[in-house]
């Protein structure tokens, strides 16, 4: 197990190490270079602001990524930009990495998204600002917004995500308790033992879970003139046809943003609708037990397959369990809920364990939040924008985003089930959209689900190192 050094730390943007949970307000500043001579200029003054793994600040927290085409802008060399992996290159956005998402339909596609989609203006930077309390994070954002637009870059759009009165997402459920741990650091405390992972899983250059080093991008060893960049890691069958070079990804990370609309009026209707009584009347105990069925946990987080027949608020950040042994054929989680799909733990594949390794090698480390105000009556729908800006880390975003997406969120035979993707986040359009709760004697079965939350923005961005923003700052 390789331990991470104070230096590394020090070098590793906090927002790998932390969601920053005591930060409740944040604002995302998307950014486009309009002079790159100034704008590398702000990036240089910018990096002793930025938040490094090394501790926490109570105050407030900056964090910067970048997209592929913000690389191209800022000048780098173009060996260098096309040594970064596939999808980062492609973009969240292009008719390929849609198909793969499923944002190919009338509702999601990137044409019609508010941002990052094919009619909006690229991004290139991304700020992300963390505060206390609303006015820390206004003054930092006047701070930082008099900085950037001196500094030869424009906002494209800035997305704010407000303090929530607690940890559940708006269709009311306890969010962000699912997460890997990367070893080799104080994450792994804590952690059930199954949910850590290695280090190259979600920085680059480390060793991932394969026993080779992450894919990091390379920049060419004379362009690294101060001698700010660390070596390659050693020799290996992916890395060897590779001449004099740079490592620019070590102790970065990918960075996924999707913003992700939710229509918490029409989720709770159809949940009603879905649940009536013969005669009509409401049923809210069925209610709520089928929402539960959808995600997998209860509202307070306790996971159904711990708890069964009722929520059990003592079980609500329990993340020390598999599916296999106790629920095999998902009497107690349903097979197709969001979170039996999104990480199926131990139960796809020839063994318990064989499963659970090949679950681990597509882990993401969420980082989202909730944006928008809970609506006062959740049957109704007020019209406010509301949702989750999904934020997740990976070192490859094919295999790990990507693959949750598409290989098991939006998989109509996802564990042997026929016809069906992930109630929440699957790619609900084929007119009778169904769900199957399993159940002994009898399963049941819902139908004509509606789409409960649609894309509105995205983007792939590279979260460097503190090594690899002053390297880009002094290009
Ligand atoms: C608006 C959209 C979404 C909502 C409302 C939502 C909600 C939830 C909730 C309530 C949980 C259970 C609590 C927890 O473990 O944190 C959860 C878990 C999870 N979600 Fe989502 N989610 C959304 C989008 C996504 C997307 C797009 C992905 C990835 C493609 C994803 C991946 C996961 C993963 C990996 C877990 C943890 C599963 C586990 O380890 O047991 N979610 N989500």
């Amino acid at each position: 197990m390789v331990e991470l050094k104070p230096e590394d730390m020090k070098d590793i943007q906090g927002f790998v190490m932390s969601g920053y949970a005591h930060l409740p307000c944040v604002s995302y500043q998307m950014l486009s270079v309009v002079n790159a001579t100034a704008a590398r200029g702000w990036l240089r003054n910018l990096v002793s602001a930025v938040t490094t793994s090394e501790g926490k600040q109570d105050i407030s927290s900056l964090n910067v990524a970048l997209t592929y085409h913000g690389l191209t802008a800022l000048g780098l060399e173009t060996s260098a930009l096309e040594s970064f992996s596939r999808p980062f290159i492609e973009g969240m956005a292009t008719p390929h990495r849609s198909r793969i998402l499923g944002d190919n339909n009338d509702d999601n596609t990137p044409d019609k998204w508010d941002w990052g989609g094919n009619n909006s203006e690229p991004i290139d930077i991304l700020l992300l600002l963390f505060a206390q309390d609303e006015p820390t994070l206004d003054s930092v954002i006047k701070d930082q917004q008099a900085k950037y637009q001196t500094g030869g870059l424009a906002k494209v759009v800035a997305l704010g995500a407000g303090r929530q009165p607690d940890i559940h997402e708006h269709f009311g459920f306890a969010d962000g308790l699912g997460q890997p741990a990367i070893e080799g650091t104080f994450q792994t405390k804590d952690a059930p033992a199954g949910n850590v992972i290695k280090a190259g899983e979600m920085l680059l250059s480390y060793i991932n879970d394969y026993g080779k080093p992450a894919e990091s991008p390379m920049v060419s060893l004379a362009s690294d003139r101060n001698g700010l960049l660390p070596e390659p890691p050693p020799l290996t069958e992916s890395n060897s046809a590779q001449p004099a070079t740079r490592d620019l990804g070590r102790n970065g990370s990918y960075l996924v943003f999707r913003q992700l609309a939710q229509h918490v009026a029409r989720f709770c209707q159809f949940l009603e609708e879905a649940t009536l009584q013969p005669d009509g009347q409401l049923d809210p105990a069925a209610s709520t037990k089928l929402a539960a069925k959808f995600v997998g946990r209860w509202q307070s987080g306790a996971p159904l397959v711990m708890s069964p027949d009722a929520d059990n608020p003592d079980l609500a950040k329990a993340d020390d369990f598999a599916y296999r042994d106790i629920d095999d054929r998902g009497f107690k989680c349903p097979i197709g809920s969001h979170i039996r799909r999104s990480n199926p733990r131990d139960s796809l594949g020839p063994t318990a364990a064989k499963a659970k390794v090949t679950a681990n090698r597509h882990r993401i480390l969420r980082r989202g939040r909730s944006y928008g105000d809970r609506p006062k009556d959740r049957l109704v729908d007020d019209g406010v924008a509301r949702g989750l800006h999904f934020l997740c880390l990976n070192s490859d975003i094919e295999r790990q985003f990507e693959f949750v997406q598409q290989t098991w969120c939006n998989n109509p035979v996802f564990g042997g089930l026929n016809g069906e993707v992930d109630p929440l986040v699957g790619n609900l359009t084929r007119g009778d959209e169904i769900f199957t709760v399993q159940a002994d004697p009898l399963r049941t079965r819902v139908h004509n689900l509606e789409r409960f939350v649609t894309v509105k923005g995205g983007a792939y961005f590279f979260l460097p190192s503190m090594s690899a923003l002053r390297y880009l700052a002094a290009l």
